[in-house]
């Protein structure tokens, strides 16, 4: 099978090291990929914002399976253009892939679906951003309505933060999103999702503020672990059978079935799961560790969704143990990152590449995320130290990374607040 990973990041160079342990799969393709991808695969030069030009790419090199990787391609219909020239592509068509690209549709959704999810107000201009801020806090959570990567959001304390960052955003012309906010430890769930046909994959957590302990700005995500030893198998049902099934269905009740993997991003509260929000793709960087312990043949996996033989009853399987990931950012990252930084100790086990290039032979820097150290271990405290001690052989100038990632749950210090 001949393989076309689009994207650019951590995640894709993920799907590039399970792909290659794949025996079914002949061929590796990336595009635009990255240093990482370069070592696996051959990447070639796209636009990934074109759907015609992926779609073109994928025929050109008679893709067997594409990839589609991040939510922009997704939402501006590459995974329709593929389809379209008859090749299996793994992905959600456009309008399915507003569950991620447009928060009014995501809510709509949920309220049809009957899914707990944050109160929410959308705000357009700064004429009535006061009186709608005095509807939330005493925590506020303020978000781009449109896609921001996960950088558009502000979770603060400080009313006058909250505003600034609306009126930022408002000025930029976008409209801004106003939430309550879900109290509880966050888990990302992995679906596979193919039409009403749902199976997760094992439950992460990520690490969205930039700095140990859980200080400083939002960012794309800085760590995550899997699985997670203080999340019961009932909830991870209660969250497939209640929350994700039921969107899965009313995706297809509205004519757009969702084919590919829908993420379910939620906080577990006192009133149990709840949504913080949906997106049409694998989660950066809670794919780099869950697609570490993942034995079932990822390309032959995601080939059975893309062609819609997947079913919920289709068995996965995994190594035992936990997996640890955590995220090297380039100085000055998420403000204003510094990029073009040679990185040296960047290649090896276990370390997987965002935005990094190769130039003249020598690594450097190209995004804000360079990359992801992950750890394997039997329990997460060898798991993190492995993902440590990987890290520690990396050096890139003004590089930082959280010192934190899994700890609390590898202290057995994440608890579920206590029904009211
Ligand atoms: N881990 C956050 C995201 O992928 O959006």
């Amino acid at each position: 099978m001949r393989v076309l990973v689009i994207g650019s990041g951590g995640r894709e160079h993920a799907f590039c090291i399970a792909l290659k342990r794949d025996p079914a799969v002949s061929e590796i393709h990336a595009a635009p990929g990255n240093a990482g991808t370069a070592r696996l695969a051959v990447n070639h030069t796209v636009d990934v914002a074109d759907p015609a030009s992926v779609a073109h790419l994928a025929e050109q090199l008679e893709a067997d399976l594409v990839i589609v990787g991040p939510e922009v391609p997704l939402v501006l219909g590459a995974a329709d253009a593929v389809r379209a020239k008859g090749i299996a592509c793994f992905g959600p068509s456009a309008q399915a892939a507003q569950i991620e690209g447009s928060k009014s549709f995501a809510k709509d959704v949920m309220a049809a679906a009957g899914v707990r999810t944050a109160r929410s107000e959308t705000v357009d201009s700064t004429a009535s951003l006061d009186a709608a801020l005095d509807r939330f806090g005493p925590i506020w959570v303020v978000k781009d309505d449109r896609l921001a990567a996960g950088k558009g959001v502000v979770v603060t304390e400080d009313r006058a933060h909250a505003r600034a960052h609306a009126v930022e955003l408002l000025e930029r012309g976008h409209p801004v999103l106003l939430e309550s906010y879900l109290d509880g430890p966050e888990v990302s769930l992995f679906c596979l999702v193919n039409g009403d046909q749902v199976t997760p994959l094992q439950p992460a957590q990520d690490f969205k503020r930039a700095y140990s302990g859980d200080m400083g700005p939002n960012t794309g995500g800085m760590g995550a672990y899997t699985p997670l030893p203080w999340l019961s198998q009932q909830t991870v049902d209660e969250i497939v059978d209640d929350i994700v099934c039921p969107v899965a269905v009313e995706l297809l009740r509205r004519g757009c079935a969702y084919s590919g993997l829908l993420y379910a991003g939620l906080a577990i509260g006192s009133d149990g799961p709840a949504v913080v929000e949906f997106n049409c793709r694998f989660g950066d960087p809670e794919t780099q560790p869950v697609l570490a312990l993942l034995r079932t043949p990822f390309g032959q996996l995601l080939r059975s969704v893309a062609d819609g033989t997947f079913l919920e009853t289709s068995e996965l399987s995994w190594e035992p143990g936990y997996a640890v990931g955590v995220v090297l950012a380039a100085e000055h990252y998420p403000a204003k990152p510094h990029l073009g930084d040679t990185i040296t100790g960047a290649l090896g086990e276990g370390l997987v590449l965002a935005g990094v290039d190769e130039r003249d032979g020598a690594l450097v820097s190209t995004g804000g995320r360079v990359l992801t150290a992950v750890g394997l271990g039997r329990d997460l405290t060898a798991a993190r130290a492995q993902a440590y001690e990987r890290m520690g052989g990396v050096h890139l100038p003004g590089g930082h990374f959280r010192e934190d990632i899994a700890l609390a749950a590898s202290n057995g210090e994440v608890t579920i607040p206590a029904k009211r």
